[in-house]
């Protein structure tokens, strides 16, 4: 079934071929037909120049809104806050009194921002999306870093950070956070914490409210190489936990490890500052037992931060692994990516393929570790066969490095901010300057000559719960009765660090589709079968028909 919704894209790619005017298609693609470069390689629009910070961390929220935030301690930002406000802190180590933000929220309709008040340091911390919508942001470093800090959506301008200092039981720096079936948040590691709490916290803090996990000391080498691990929750409720070369399965509440699954092959890590990046593959709901897969792209050799440190950049990983943590014996698949990659960002599309974004070709992640902007993306076609998956898309004239993001939007694009490799905010005689820019690329499913196949979603009807069937009703110009037409949801992910957290994608399990009117059909499908395949909370609901998607609309499940 996946197979077939997969190769759909192909397929609408040669059906197109034949129904398209030839004036609209300017490039020859080698297998005959001919398609514009939008609708080949994408397209790269520049959304902001300046958005006032540098987009460390991305959140996209339920009103299509994007939190975005860098650090506190930076020194001034190019963006004042509101109302002549200063943020006085005795313990920032660049600026005690500071009137700029170090977040905004980004209105994605109307393109717009405005500044935010966050007042203790959030640099390299990390959130997850409540149930209720809310982002439930942890950490950070220095009077940040026990600090939890809420936002909640508003249609107005009313929201704003509000804190709870103290708040987590150990300092979290460079940890990770996953939203878990029953709505808590579990937050795993940061340097040198090999234990994960939760929140919300189930008693006052006492030594005992953190669990300790040795994996992530056994996992630290001389770069660390282990921080920000990829943490991904499976559909048996544990937790999938990628840290340096090794992978196990987590069962949280128990504190145990369930499996210790191979190494990668090739021995070289994959996580912060050897930053590769990792996603959960789509899951499909279609055929039960859920078979579930991993993958992780990208990295530096081993021992590549040290030599970044001494002015010796070496070449990052071309490899990625995928591995079927469902097997019963599970190994590591290696692909190898078009170009090496270290900091890319690995965004799944509504499609179900992976876009990978951003980052460089040589060095590390870190204070100016980073060389050789790698700025065009990759899509990966996770069911086209071994070494024929990955296609190269047009570049981007921004280097995203060090502290860029990359997030999917309800409408399809992926917005990209960010890249600072410098310790303070550094526009001047530098190899890559700060960053405040804001971009969206567009995938090539975006482009128009695909607008007589793009389904439009009317609406929704009936309940999205678990196992509870509901249906889709979308209108669509050219309806390709030899097309597919599947229902997918996607979690928003909190982007930092090239890696998504939460981020999933859930193929509904289809009953059928009914024509109901004229260019106007119906589908029936049925909610995710558990929790643990998707955690309740709003989710972007795509129609994809013959591999062309819908704008999302949002939709909760519970
Ligand atoms: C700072 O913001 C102003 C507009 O408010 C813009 O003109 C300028 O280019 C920005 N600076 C940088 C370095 O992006
Ligand atoms: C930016 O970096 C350059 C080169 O290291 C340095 O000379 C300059 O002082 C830095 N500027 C700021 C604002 O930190």
């Amino acid at each position: 079934m996946l197979t077939k919704m997969l190769t759909s894209f192909t397929l609408a790619l040669l059906l197109l071929a034949v129904i398209l005017p030839l004036s609209t298609v300017s490039s020859q693609r080698t297998d005959g037909s001919s398609f514009s470069t939008f609708g080949s390689q994408g397209e790269w629009r520049l959304l902001q120049a300046s958005i006032g910070i540098s987009a460390m961390h991305m959140q996209l929220l339920r009103n299509n809104k994007v939190v975005m935030f860098d650090r506190t301690d930076f020194g001034p930002s190019n963006i004042s806050l509101q109302n002549g406000l200063c943020r006085m802190d005795p313990d920032d180590t660049v600026l005690k009194s500071d009137c700029t933000a170090h977040s905004v929220l980004y209105d994605i309709d109307a393109n717009t921002f405005r500044p935010l008040m966050v007042l203790t340091d959030t640099w390299c911390s990390s959130g997850a999306v409540r149930a209720d919508g809310t982002l439930v942001q942890t950490g950070g470093f220095n009077d940040g870093d026990h600090v939890v800090r809420i936002l909640a959506p508003c249609d107005d301008d009313s929201c704003d950070w509000v804190e709870i200092p103290g708040y987590l039981a150990q300092r979290r720096w460079y940890a990770t956070n996953q939203i878990l079936p029953d709505g808590r948040v579990i937050i795993i590691g940061g340097r040198r914490e090999f234990n994960y709490e939760f929140y919300p916290r189930s008693s006052d803090i006492s030594p005992s409210s953190t669990n300790s996990l040795n994996f992530l000391r056994e996992t630290s080498d001389e770069n660390e190489n282990n921080l920000y691990p990829f943490v991904h929750l499976l559909p048996d409720g544990n937790l999938f936990v990628y840290a340096n070369t090794r992978a196990i399965s987590l069962d949280h509440n128990l504190n145990r490890v369930v499996t210790e699954f191979p190494s990668m092959p090739d021995g070289d890590p994959r996580n912060y500052p050897s930053s590769g990046s990792s996603v959960l593959l789509p899951i499909d709901d279609n055929n039960g037992p859920v078979e579930t897969e991993v993958m992780i792209c990208g990295g530096a050799p081993r021992g590549s931060f040290s030599m970044a440190m001494r002015g010796s950049f070496s070449r990052a990983l071309a490899t990625c692994g995928r591995i079927k943590v469902t097997d019963e014996n599970p190994s590591w698949a290696m692909e190898t990516m078009p170009m090496a990659r270290v900091m890319g960002d690995m965004v799944i599309l509504p499609t179900g393929d992976v876009i990978i974004i951003n980052g460089a070709g040589s060095g590390t992640a870190g204070w100016e570790h980073g060389r050789n902007p790698v700025t065009r993306p990759v899509i990966y076609h996770p069911q086209a066969g071994p070494g024929t998956g990955f296609w190269v898309m047009g570049p981007s004239t921004r280097p995203r490095m060090y502290h860029s993001t990359a997030v999917l939007l309800a409408d399809g694009r992926i917005l990209v901010g960010g890249s600072n490799p410098h310790v303070l905010y550094n526009f001047t005689d530098v190899n890559y300057p700060t960053d405040l820019s804001l971009e969206a690329y567009s995938p090539p499913y975006l482009a128009p000559e695909y607008q007589p196949i793009r389904p439009t979603i009317i609406n929704v009807e009936g309940i999205l719960g678990y196992k509870q069937s509901f249906s889709v009703t979308f209108t669509v110009s050219r309806f390709l009765k030899q097309g597919i037409v599947s229902v997918r949801m996607v979690a928003p992910s909190f982007a930092t660090h090239s890696f998504g957290m939460n981020q999933r994608m859930v193929v509904m399990r289809t009953i059928g589709v009914l024509d109901v009117g004229p260019n106007t059909h119906t589908v029936n499908v049925v909610g995710p079968s558990t929790a643990e395949i998707a955690p309740p909370g709003y989710y972007m609901l795509f129609v994809v028909h013959s591999g062309v998607p819908s704008t999302a609309m949002w939709v909760r499940v519970q």
